[in-house]
């Protein structure tokens, strides 16, 4: 069970996460920190690491791209001492998708100062959101995560039974990571695959061998969907999926964009053709919690020409404008707010909202039937118009931007503030 979410504020006491979880609460982070349980080390620094017997030159955690897996179960606090040893441009941690208080968020000149070389900063939070996350620099983000700064973050519900592995997928220097490992499994055995896209594009996984359910996207439990086999799912940039199976007596492989990233043994399927899974019907569904709305926003994707700097560029942009001048969204504390995110570029935008999970309602004007889908990182393709809603439970100011990184760094990125 998830730790209860308690206020010493006066505000509503929020209600206890149900099982399949919930991003409704009032307000979420209250409670004090307290004594640290799990403390981690990580020390930035440039790097030669070797992939697929090439030396590329990184960015690196503790000298391995990616950084070391931050494994913690429910009840912990974290305590992260984050040092830079030689990274000129400076560094944070950004826990992406798990949702922080807004001092612990990592976003260099909102929440704190980038870490400059020699300099260390301590990240203190509680582990009561159980699910698969990352974190990442968030300093000059679009090279730093490109160069290799970043890792795996997992909230485990409890000690696990059965098998449970990371693919945190990525591209560093134009080659591939995570490069293919085979792990037996024995028949009958229970396994977790968390798959995480660091990239800043699209990803398209199969499961070849067996069905699978898709059991949580972005940290959030699914209810009561059904196993599929032989349907792809397309995760998008910064998304994360948990696909569950168990073992069968034959090989099972995971192919990221047909390639196999992790299997059981030696597998020949052609998973190219197979048909791509919509998550916004999958599940049993539940209605909306909420009938109206405080707050609504509309944010318009799209693309222009920014003229401030010596040579006219191209600028992606929010209804006409790019950072830093985009209006900030004011909201207030308890506030049910909408977003309606329409993309009229002609490339793919990955949402992505610091420190709150959205509820999708629609795409297109249909509505999510399926298992409530509380996201913090989902792609609007080039047409598409989302609304999503969130409770406004998390005081701060927080980016919000597209994860599509050299977006966001020309200008796709804007914040949410509360006053
Ligand atoms: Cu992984 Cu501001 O994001
Ligand atoms: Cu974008």
């Amino acid at each position: 069970a998830v730790a209860a979410l308690v206020t010493g504020t006066g505000l509503t006491a929020a209600p206890e996460a149900s099982p399949a979880g919930t991003h409704d609460h009032e307000y979420r982070q209250a409670q004090p920190v307290g004594e640290p349980t799990k403390r981690f080390t990580l020390t930035a620094g440039t790097a030669t690491v070797r992939v697929s017997g090439r030396d590329v030159a990184a960015w690196a955690f503790d000298g391995q791209v990616p950084g070391p897996e931050l494994i913690a179960t429910v009840g912990d606090v974290l305590e992260v001492t984050l040092r830079n040893r030689d990274i000129e441009r400076g560094v944070t941690l950004h826990w992406h998708g798990y949702d922080v208080p807004n001092d612990q968020d990592g976003v260099p000149d909102v929440t704190q100062a980038a870490v400059s070389p020699g300099q260390e900063f301590v990240y203190r939070f509680r582990a009561d959101q159980a699910g698969t996350y990352w974190y990442h620099t968030h300093s000059v983000s679009d090279v730093g995560v490109r160069m290799g700064l970043y890792g795996v973050l997992v909230v485990r519900p409890a000690p696990v039974t059965g098998v449970d592995v990371t693919v945190p997928v990525h591209t560093l220097a134009g080659l591939s990571l995570p490069v293919a490992r085979t792990e037996p499994v024995e028949a009958g055995v229970p396994v977790r695959l968390r798959l995480i896209n660091t990239d800043s594009t699209t990803h398209r996984y199969a499961l070849a061998g067996a069905p699978f359910r898709v059991a949580a996207i972005d940290g959030s439990d699914l209810r009561g969907p059904t196993p599929v086999a032989e349907t792809a799912v397309l995760i998008p940039a910064g998304g994360r999926y948990d696909l569950v199976f168990t073992a069968p007596a034959t090989p099972v492989a995971l192919l990221v964009d047909g390639r196999s990233v992790w299997s059981t043994g030696p597998v020949s399927t052609a998973t190219g053709s197979w048909p791509v899974l919509d998550p916004l019907s999958y599940g049993t569904g539940s209605p909306v919690p909420w009938s109206r709305f405080d707050r609504e926003f509309t944010l318009v994707l799209d693309r222009g020409l920014d003229l401030r700097g010596l040579l006219p560029r191209y600028a992606h942009t929010v209804n006409g404008a790019a950072a830093p001048d985009i209006p900030p969204q004011v909201v207030r504390l308890g506030d049910v707010v909408k977003f309606t995110i329409v993309n009229r570029s002609l490339v793919v935008h990955p949402w992505h909202l610091h420190g709150h999970h959205v509820l999708v309602l629609a795409r297109d004007g249909t509505p999510a039937t399926g298992s409530p889908l509380w996201w913090d990182s989902f792609d609007v393709r080039p047409g598409e118009v989302w609304e999503v809603a969130f409770r406004a439970d998390n005081p701060g100011m927080w980016a919000n931007h597209c994860h599509n990184l050299p977006h966001a760094d020309a200008g796709m990125m804007l914040h949410l503030m509360y006053r």
